[in-house]
């Protein structure tokens, strides 16, 4: 099953995807994982993702689609995998779609977490990263076991950077300008799914999981 995650920040896509991932057992690929990864690690990548990120930005395409198109190819996708974060702009949507068709491969859902900006600063101050894994919890919605403590892991958990409220309405303008045109794109591929992002977890879970057919 190839799955895309659609949705402004903090709509719930890591949230899901992660679950989504364990039930249908294929790869959760997220592009913000990945950078976050190479910041941790100091790489090259690393340095150059984090100039962008900290002031809400999109990194430039061309360091997001090589690195995508490539994963996509490796032995554990080949069942299918979960995009989440990817694609974010019409440029990273047509080489996704020309990788694929490349191979005669399809994109099959594009699920898009619906929720309004308002309930998403809300959300964001709440939401607490760990910086060993990369698990996300909210104070309020899912708090993990220990306060500051990763349930999975044992690291400490922190508030992302890109996360403080300004930032968190750059990253929504730029989800407005650059983003949200993904969804008429999907829309005319005819795979497009719309899901209400304001439901509990589970609820949002179940509607996806009814959607998918598992
Ligand atoms: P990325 O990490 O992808 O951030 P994002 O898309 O902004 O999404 P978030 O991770 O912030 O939110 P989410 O929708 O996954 O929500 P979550 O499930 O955590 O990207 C970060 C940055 O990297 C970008 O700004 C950009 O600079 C760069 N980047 C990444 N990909 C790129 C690309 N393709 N091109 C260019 N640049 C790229 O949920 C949010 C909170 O709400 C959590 O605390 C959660 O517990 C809680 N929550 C979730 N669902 C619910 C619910 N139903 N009810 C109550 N609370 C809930």
């Amino acid at each position: 099953m190839k799955i895309i995650m659609l949705g402004a920040p903090g709509a719930g896509k890591g949230t899901q995807a992660k679950k989504i991932a364990e039930v249908c057992k294929i790869p959760h690929i997220s592009t913000g994982d990945i950078f976050r990864a190479n910041i941790k690690n100091g790489t090259g990548l690393g340095q150059k993702a984090k100039e962008y990120m900290d002031q809400g930005l999109l990194v430039p395409d061309e360091l997001v689609c090589d690195l995508v198109v490539d994963r996509i190819q490796q032995p554990d996708c080949k069942k299918g995998y979960i995009l989440d974060g990817f694609p974010r702009t019409i440029p990273q949507a047509e080489a996704l779609t020309n990788a694929l068709n490349a191979i005669d491969e399809k994109m099959e859902y594009a699920i898009n977490i619906e929720i309004p900006d308002e309930n998403i600063i809300r959300r964001m101050s709440g939401r607490r990263a760990c910086v060993g894994c990369g698990a996300t919890y909210h104070l309020v919605y899912n708090p993990p076991k220990i306060e500051n403590i990763c349930d999975v892991c044992g690291e400490k958990l922190i508030l992302r950077e890109d996360d403080k409220p300004e930032t968190v309405k750059k990253r929504l303008d730029v989800y407005h300008n650059q983003t949200q045109p993904l969804i008429d794109y999907y829309e005319k591929q005819n795979i497009l799914k719309d899901v209400d992002g304001t439901k509990s977890m589970d609820e949002v879970f179940k509607d996806i999981l009814a959607i998918l057919g598992v």
